[in-house]
């Protein structure tokens, strides 16, 4: 089986729960505590062995590729000052000279339209997605635990986790055939299901490792629910197709970075777990609680 090296992030959305902020910063670049969005992603790909970067992006997205970009003055400055834990930070964001490469999405047409315009890049490999404003705060990275449960099963992985029934309309939905524990597969998907229709409460998030046979299925796709291109139905006509569809309860915990109450609460979790922030920051949330009660 080939392994996965390709990894396309698809950032063209346009992210309109963070306006004003998204009308000129992109929300990948939006930070916790101090590291973009983007980052997390990034790292988390290289983890897994990912060693080509696919961003599909759109307009007003040029800060992403200028981000990724080296900044030879900052660094000489930096140098200068003898500022090398900066130096070593910025390193992190460096990529090496064709290992990331950007594709516009020229309309908004959704997620799998989004990943259908990488397909070029992906040629025939099983290649992986990941939704940066899905940020997994895990031991073991949630695309690396992801790629070793490939190497056993091949066909498609997707992430998922369980969510309160009442949240399953803003998810697609696996509806499983049979439940082996951390794996499940899977006889069906719904895109957003209605309340009463959900097949499970086992919701996909934003990590796929998907076969070349996804892209083929997008190249024929019409619009799907909400009158975009989806993801989800494109890896649901792969069930029954001798390439397996499986779903995949990571260990770790997931946040919703694409919401304000999602983004907050990361931004809580990530402070505590600083070390040069947990002492400050803590005390400082503890007292906020202490006041809110103290004025109920
Ligand atoms: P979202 O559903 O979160 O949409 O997309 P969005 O545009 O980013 O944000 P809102 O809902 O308007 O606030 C999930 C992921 O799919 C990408 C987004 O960039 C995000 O990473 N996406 C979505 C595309 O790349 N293209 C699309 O046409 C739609």
């Amino acid at each position: 089986m080939r392994k996965v090296t390709k990894a396309i992030f698809p950032v063209a959305g346009l992210g309109t729960r963070f306006l004003p902020a998204t009308k000129s910063i992109p929300k990948e670049i939006m930070t916790l505590v101090d590291r973009p969005l983007i980052q997390y992603a990034i790292d988390e790909a290289r983890a897994a062995g990912i060693t080509e970067f696919i961003f599909v992006t759109s307009r007003g997205k040029s800060a992403l590729e200028d981000y990724f970009d080296h900044a030879p003055e900052l660094e000489s400055a930096l140098r200068a000052k003898g500022k090398d834990k900066l130096l070593e930070v910025l390193e992190t964001t460096n990529m090496d000279s064709g290992a990331i490469a950007y594709i516009r999405q020229h309309k908004p047409l959704g997620l799998g339209h989004a990943v259908w315009c990488a397909q070029r890049l992906i040629g025939n490999e099983p290649f992986a997605v990941i939704l940066p404003d899905d940020v997994i705060s895990a031991e073991k990275p949630c695309l690396a635990q992801m790629v070793e449960a490939h190497e056993e099963t091949g066909g498609n992985i997707v992430a998922a986790m369980e969510v309160p029934p009442e949240k399953a309309s803003a998810y697609g939905v696996l509806d499983i055939a049979e439940d082996m524990g951390s794996l499940v597969s899977v006889k069906g998907m719904v895109e957003k299901p209605k309340a009463d229709e959900a097949p499970s409460n086992l919701a996909v998030i934003g990590r796929y490792i998907l076969t070349p046979r996804v892209m083929r299925q997008l190249d024929r796709a019409n619009a799907g629910a909400g009158g975009e291109i989806q993801l989800t139905d494109a890896i649901a006509a792969q069930i029954g197709s001798g390439q397996g569809v499986y779903g995949f309860r990571f260990r770790g915990q997931r946040f919703d970075c694409g919401s304000k109450a999602g983004f907050l609460q990361a931004t809580v979790a990530f402070g505590l777990s600083r070390d040069d922030l947990r002492d400050e920051f803590g005390q400082y949330l503890q007292d906020m609680m202490a006041l809110r009660k103290a004025a109920e």
